[in-house]
């Protein structure tokens, strides 16, 4: 039957240094997962970006192959989705460099994640840093997504690939879709295990800040164990409340029950038992992956050659919308 109705494009990106976390599971990765039936998905791990911060180039090549082995076994599916590490279609690389003849430098300076970036790495304020949301656009833009799944971090580059597409479009006549943010309906922000003030990130320096999405099931209890709470004893979601508040967000989202079933559930519970619960609902979601990676990791083959479908099928796509750009702006066809 002839589809009737377009699906539209999503395309997201997932840097990859080191393993990812729970909260990037919760968070993004199963969202990712989901969408696979809706829309037509491209996901990419964006190796090209990780070079922007000094990467140690054997830990590198380790990270991206395991980064799409990881992917896989969150569920994306590549015959469903086009998934696929970013330098291997060079289609990013050269839009980007046009993208980034008609980006004002006055926009890319006033981008708050370069800000941070060069505050934390004075000693490397290269370039590319600078350029990174060129990438980003280019990224998006060679698919002409429709939505973009990012994070509150991401949405002040999403507006720069909005502008920039707006632009070029206005110069050229139609040539780029210019792409929604998408904001999950379900999920949630997964917070620090030690500071629950702030996101749970893969790079922070305290290891027991966040759960890996590889951590052995006695580590994942470990560190819930020790998660900061408060000295109310009462499993309540409630303002000032963080380190419950996430306990209860990352329970809610493992179990699939609501944040209020869940407060009822462990209404006379002390802190000790009601994070054995939590503990154990985030190793019943996270077992599956962890026997899925281990698996795959084995089968190099395999990912060898999701790797070079993947690039095929993205090449596919990009390789159209480049040539269509490089027309538009006056170069001499091959
Ligand atoms: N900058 C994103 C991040 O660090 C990753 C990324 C690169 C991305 N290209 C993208 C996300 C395109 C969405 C779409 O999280």
């Amino acid at each position: 039957m002839a589809e009737t109705v377009k699906k539209k494009v999503i395309f997201s990106g997932i840097q990859p240094t080191g393993v990812f976390t729970l909260g990037n599971y919760l968070g993004a990765l199963q969202n990712w997962v989901k969408l696979q039936d809706e829309y037509r998905c491209v996901y990419s791990v964006v190796d090209l970006h990780s070079l922007t911060v000094r990467q140690d180039p054997k830990q590198l090549r380790a990270n991206s192959l395991n980064s799409l082995a990881l992917l896989l076994a969150c569920g994306i599916d590549p015959e469903k989705s086009v998934l696929f590490l970013q330098s291997h279609a060079y289609t990013h690389t050269e839009l980007a460099w046009v993208l980034d003849c008609y980006i004002p430098f006055g926009e890319l300076s006033r981008m708050t994640q370069f800000k941070d970036k060069s505050q934390r790495h004075p000693e490397n304020i290269n370039a590319g840093l600078f350029n990174y949301p060129a990438l980003m656009a280019a990224d998006i833009l060679a698919y002409n997504a429709d939505l973009v799944p990012v994070g509150v971090d991401q949405k002040q580059h999403l507006e720069l690939t909005r502008n920039v597409a707006a632009r070029f479009n206005g110069i050229y006549g139609d040539t780029f879709v210019v792409p929604e943010p998408y904001i999950p309906k379900e999920g949630g922000k997964i917070m620090s295990l030690a500071d629950p003030t702030k996101k749970m990130s893969k790079s922070d320096d305290n290891p027991k800040a966040f759960i890996s999405i590889l951590d052995t099931p006695e580590t994942v209890v470990k560190k819930i164990k020790s998660a900061v709470t408060d000295s109310e004893a009462e499993v309540a979601y409630r303002e000032g409340k963080d380190g419950v508040n996430n306990l209860l967000t990352i329970y809610s989202v493992c179990s699939g029950v609501s944040i209020a079933e869940a407060e009822r559930e462990f209404a006379s519970a002390g802190y000790g038992d009601f994070k054995l619960a939590v503990a154990e609902a985030v190793n019943a979601r996270l077992r599956p992956v962890r026997e899925e990676y281990a698996r795959l990791i084995e089968d190099k083959a395999y990912l060898t050659q999701c790797c070079r479908q993947g690039a095929e099928r993205a090449l596919a796509i990009s390789s159209r919308i480049l040539t269509k750009v490089y027309k538009k702006v006056g170069l001499v066809a091959k």
